[in-house]
């Protein structure tokens, strides 16, 4: 496995996975980077403010995060409670969306992705807290589940998808204790906002393909809330 090298810049971000290649039009990868760096110094997310309370909520029986995890058990396939994460958009409603999609997501220890394919979008993944391990793939395919590269990123570290590039990967939290919480930030080219984020991935069967139908678990504003309450309440 590698570590990539760097944290911070522009440039180190993008050079950190130099092996697979260096997208020529990553500049919409760019602004969108920018763009979730101005949603973070903001403070419309304040992820460390409740870390805590929803590493607790994941782990208490009664919390939120927990019961929604066991209730996403199928959502890839036969149950399997690791392939499983939290989605979270931020600040939009589907069906008014604008051009460029965030999503937070939550990985508990050992949870993970399937192999997914994005529907040839521009995309970045940011990590703001705990690390995610990355595998990326030449083809969906049942038979070839071989990842040509694997990086772990950690927090502030990013990777990036554009239309023909790392269209096809699996994200896993490998670390043994701690959540993983990354923003995804993507601009689909396709002026159909059903298009948004849609992808097709390998089951939890590992033998068949379907196609993911992108719902969000919550909006971050109320997430926020919940994950407060839920602190205040001793939950
Ligand atoms: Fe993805």
């Amino acid at each position: 496995m590698q570590r990539p090298i760097g944290s911070l810049g522009f440039p180190v971000f993008f050079s950190t996975l130099s092996q697979i290649a260096i997208a020529r039009n990553a500049k919409e990868c760019f602004e969108l980077l920018r763009r979730i760096g101005i949603l973070v110094i903001l403070g419309r997310l304040r992820i460390a403010a409740i870390v805590k309370a929803i590493e607790r909520s994941i782990h208490n029986e009664s919390g939120w995060c927990h019961k929604k995890l066991n209730a996403k058990s199928s959502r890839f396939g036969a149950s399997n409670s690791k392939a499983t994460y939290l989605r979270i958009t931020v600040g939009m409603n589907r069906g008014t969306s604008p051009d460029v999609a965030y999503v937070l997501e939550i990985w508990p220890s050992g949870h993970y992705s399937p192999i997914h394919a994005h529907a040839n979008t521009y995309g970045i993944i940011k990590v703001l807290h705990g690390e995610i391990n990355v595998k990326l793939y030449r083809a969906l395919n049942v038979e070839r589940k071989r990842p040509f590269q694997e990086v772990t990123l950690y927090k502030d570290q990013v990777t990036w998808l554009t239309p023909g590039l790392n269209q096809i990967h699996k994200l896993e939290n490998k670390s043994p204790n701690k959540t993983c919480i990354t923003i995804q930030a993507y601009e689909y080219i396709s002026d159909e906002v059903s298009h948004y984020e849609y992808f097709d991935y390998i089951t939890n069967s590992g033998h068949t393909i379907d196609k993911f139908d992108p719902v969000s678990d919550i909006d971050y504003s109320e997430f926020k809330e919940k994950m407060i309450t839920e602190w205040n309440n001793g939950i």
